[in-house]
């Protein structure tokens, strides 16, 4: 059973007012047709699609013998370690993090008979927080634990401070011969943990293994490349989450983008957000294990999509496409995503989304069929009898009608159970979706220019050699100000 997409309440036959009407999409369809004709070009091309980082669609036809080799050094792993430690941000941190939620069965850490042999999973160098670390290596046991560092770039603060930390804590506790411990996914030529791979390697073929990230795959539609060891460790079945990516991709390549679920999702999001003013994007799961799975979207939708510039198109002379920001065209869009969870979620952000700004689309995530249910026993009470599945299958059938009744537009994205297999197609729809509203929008969905931002203060105020000097004359430029007056 595949995955299914509930339009009904994006229409305005539904919301009246502040739904899409049937004029609107015959507008923006000549638009549409453009949008899928160039995505199409660009994927069809291998040059362009490493060129422009859209590299990531050919991520479920990797081999058999590519897959294996990583199962095989998961193997390794799993039978000498209680504790694998990731190390990563962003891109490099939420596909795992989803992955382990949506894959894994709650309270994996907590219970070895949920782990099935595999070591227990932890995640850091995801925040500059010091207690959470801290805590960890004062607990994990060195001579048990694994270290997996993932940085495509190798020069991310957070993943970088948090990793020489990590070695240091290793080294007291493990000995001499600690880079035995420790992974490295990474760049396959630039970057300063690929210099440190190949410099490890030199001295010790076994310190700092390294599997290579793919050229022309940006970190947040990475995860079927830097998530594979986390998966094959946690026993996921790569293959089947690979399956429903394909699957995916095919029903989402089609050419009638009406009948296409990700190209319609994009439409209709961008219609209610350019004519309707809905700028805000939640994503709401019911269920607790897909949380972080909206978590990752959230990152996936803000830093593709939104941009400052629009996107200039330059051809180079082979014929392959170029695309830079358009100092002149000033975008300065996008929608801004925010993950919330069903049932929790309808004792807070669900008021505002009912009677607050009328400003928002809902996403919903409805699973089917949960892992198990639980039968509420007893007679005489409304609830006796009811199992858990069907409640949670209610609230979202009854949080949909009281966004309804309100004529706020919503979309449900109904899910037979939450697999391996439906999980890849999940990804896929996602990225296929916001990679075409990229195009729709003419941004390059495919960069993150304003994250720099804050890096560039930090490395100023470090004293990081090589700062540009335009850099530093912005910071001059722009200093924060603390007022004393307005500090109470
Ligand atoms: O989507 C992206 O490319 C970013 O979010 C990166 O994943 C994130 O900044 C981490 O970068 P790196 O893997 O280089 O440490």
């Amino acid at each position: 059973m595949a995955l299914k997409f509930d339009f009904n309440n994006m229409f305005d036959f539904s919301v009246q007012g502040h739904g899409v009407t049937q004029d609107e999409i015959n507008e923006a369809l000549p638009q549409a047709q453009a949008a899928a004709a160039h995505l199409k070009k660009i994927i069809a091309d291998p040059a362009a699609r490493v060129q422009l980082s859209l590299e990531w669609v050919n991520l479920p036809k990797q081999k058999e013998e590519d897959i294996a080799a990583i199962e095989k050094i998961a193997r390794q792993i799993r039978k000498k370690f209680e504790n694998v430690l990731f190390l990563g941000i962003g891109g490099s941190y939420l596909g795992l993090k989803a992955a382990q939620d949506a894959l894994c069965a709650p309270y994996y850490n907590e219970f070895k008979s949920l782990r099935k042999k595999a070591p227990r999973i932890y995640f850091e160098g995801n925040n500059l927080d010091p207690d959470t670390l801290q805590v960890l290596l004062k607990n994990l046991n060195p001579k048990k634990t694994f270290v997996v560092v993932i940085s495509k770039s190798g020069e991310t603060t957070e993943t970088k401070a948090a990793l020489i930390l990590v070695e240091a804590w290793l080294k007291k506790g493990a000995g001499a011969k600690y880079g035995r411990q420790i992974l490295a996914i990474t760049d396959p030529q630039s970057g300063s943990l690929r210099k440190r791979v190949n410099a490890e390697q030199e001295k010790d073929i076994l310190s700092f293994r390294s599997l290579p990230l793919l050229k022309g795959v940006g970190g947040r539609f990475s995860e079927f490349n830097m998530g594979l060891v986390h998966l094959a460790l946690v026993g996921v079945d790569i293959r089947k989450l690979f399956q429903g990516a394909q699957e995916m991709l095919s029903r989402c390549s089609q050419d009638d983008i009406l009948k296409n679920p990700a190209y319609l999702y994009a439409i209709l999001h961008y219609i209610l957000y350019l004519k309707k003013a809905k700028s805000l994007a939640i994503l709401m799961p019911f269920s607790q294990t897909l949380k972080s799975t909206a978590d990752w979207y959230v990152q996936l939708l803000a830093e593709s999509l939104g941009k400052k510039h629009h996107r200039e198109i330059q051809v180079g002379s082979d014929g392959v496409e170029n695309w830079v920001a358009s100092k002149n065209s000033l975008f300065n869009l996008g929608r801004t995503p925010i993950s919330a969870a069903g049932t929790n979620d309808l004792h807070s952000i669900q008021q505002n989304n009912v009677e607050g700004q009328n400003n928002k689309v809902v996403t919903f995530m409805r699973v089917e069929k949960f892992k198990t249910d639980l039968k509420i026993p007893g007679k005489g009470d409304l609830l006796s009898g009811k199992s858990f599945c069907q409640l949670m299958q209610l609230a979202q059938e009854a949080t949909e009608w009281a966004l309804v009744s309100q004529n706020r537009p919503n979309c449900t994205i109904i899910i037979p159970e939450v697999s391996a297999y439906n999980w890849g197609a999940l990804l896929f729809f996602f990225q296929m979706a916001t990679a075409f509203e990229g195009e729709l929008v003419n941004v390059n969905a495919f960069d993150q220019p304003g994250v720099e931002g804050y890096k560039n203060y930090m490395y100023y105020k470090l004293g990081k050699p090589g700062i540009p000097a335009a850099v530093t004359e912005e910071i001059n430029n722009k200093p924060l100000i603390k007022d004393s007056r307005y500090i109470l």
